[in-house]
């Protein structure tokens, strides 16, 4: 579907620029389901998280095992909040640890903004956690079957030959902040889409599915394919982690890019590109 060329001049020599539709119905549905639904896993999960701050690797936990590898706690004599990875302690009052709830100070992993509910409430963390994470497997289950029976994965997210040797070309232009409005995802946007959507988000569900006692009662290898129970608790925080790095960078760029017309495609599918952009090793936009 095509909108009407518009004759516009832009900053960098293109004259001509068309609307194009950019995103179908069902990728725009499942992109903002998906953004609402990571939210709240990540507020509820830091909640679930500040029932037990310490992050183990294998099958064990408590007082008695050295495996663990991250804590956040608080020292109770020096009023103090730290963090400790793999054995360095870092002094982290105010924000980890210890930090203001309703004016004063509490002890609490994570403070109650970052958290859902904000107090400490393990139940209704875990009631918030698992409606939005099943919500979540079913939009990606819908994304899914719709971008394989459309042609959306194999045309906007595979990468081919041409993209693999523009990677580099790609890159760079992203670090130097230069965007080219092209009708397709840039090979930077198809790898790391395709890397959030087809690994980050299934380790992110079978990592979260690892530690469900019901789930191992149907498929207990799925615990030892992560190393133990503790290290699935560990994998999901640290992609819960990488994806919350992805979504920093992801709005950086989009901010950098153009986010009127961004989001506009990403909301209603219109997309103004260049019709006659000067010719350069990459192109496009977040
Ligand atoms: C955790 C939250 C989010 C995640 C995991 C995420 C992830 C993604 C992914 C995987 C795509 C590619 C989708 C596809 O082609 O099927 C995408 C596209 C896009 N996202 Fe997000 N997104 C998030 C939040 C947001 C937010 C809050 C905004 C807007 C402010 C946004 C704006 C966009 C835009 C504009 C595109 C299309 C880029 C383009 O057409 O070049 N995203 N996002």
């Amino acid at each position: 579907m095509k909108w009407p060329a518009k004759k516009i001049s832009t900053s960098h020599g293109a004259t001509n620029t068309k609307l194009i539709l950019r995103h179908r119905f069902l990728t725009r549905v499942t992109h903002w389901s998906w953004a609402i639904c990571l939210f709240f896993l990540l507020l509820s999960g830091l909640q679930i998280f500040n029932a037990h701050p310490v992050l183990y690797i294998g099958d064990q936990s408590g007082f008695d095992f050295s495996n663990r590898i991250l804590e956040i706690g608080a020292n109770y004599k020096t009023g103090t909040g730290f963090i400790d990875l793999f054995g360095i302690r870092l002094d982290t009052t105010g924000f980890l640890g210890i930090s203001k709830t309703n004016g004063f100070d509490s002890a609490r992993a994570f403070p109650a903004w970052l958290t859902l509910p904000s107090g400490q409430d393990l139940a209704g963390g875990r009631r918030v956690h698992f409606f939005f994470a099943w919500f979540f497997v079913f939009t990606l289950l819908i994304w899914l079957v719709s971008g394989l029976v459309n042609g959306h994965i194999r045309k906007d997210l595979i990468p081919g030959g041409q993209d693999l040797r523009s990677l580099k070309a790609d890159f760079l232009n992203h670090i130097k902040l230069k965007f080219y409005h092209t009708a397709q995802y840039v090979s930077i946007q198809k790898l790391t889409y395709g890397i959030i959507l087809f690994v980050v988000f299934p380790i992110i569900i079978l990592s979260g599915l690892a530690m469900s006692p019901g789930f191992n009662a149907i498929f207990p290898g799925i615990t030892e394919i992560f190393g133990g129970r503790q290290t699935a608790r560990t994998v999901h925080f640290l992609f819960m982690f990488i994806l919350s790095g992805f979504f920093i960078i992801h709005m950086i760029m989009i901010l950098a890019a153009g986010p009127i017309n961004l989001v506009r495609s990403i909301v209603t599918g219109r997309y103004r590109i260049e019709a006659s952009p000067k010719s350069t090793g990459g192109s496009s936009d977040e």
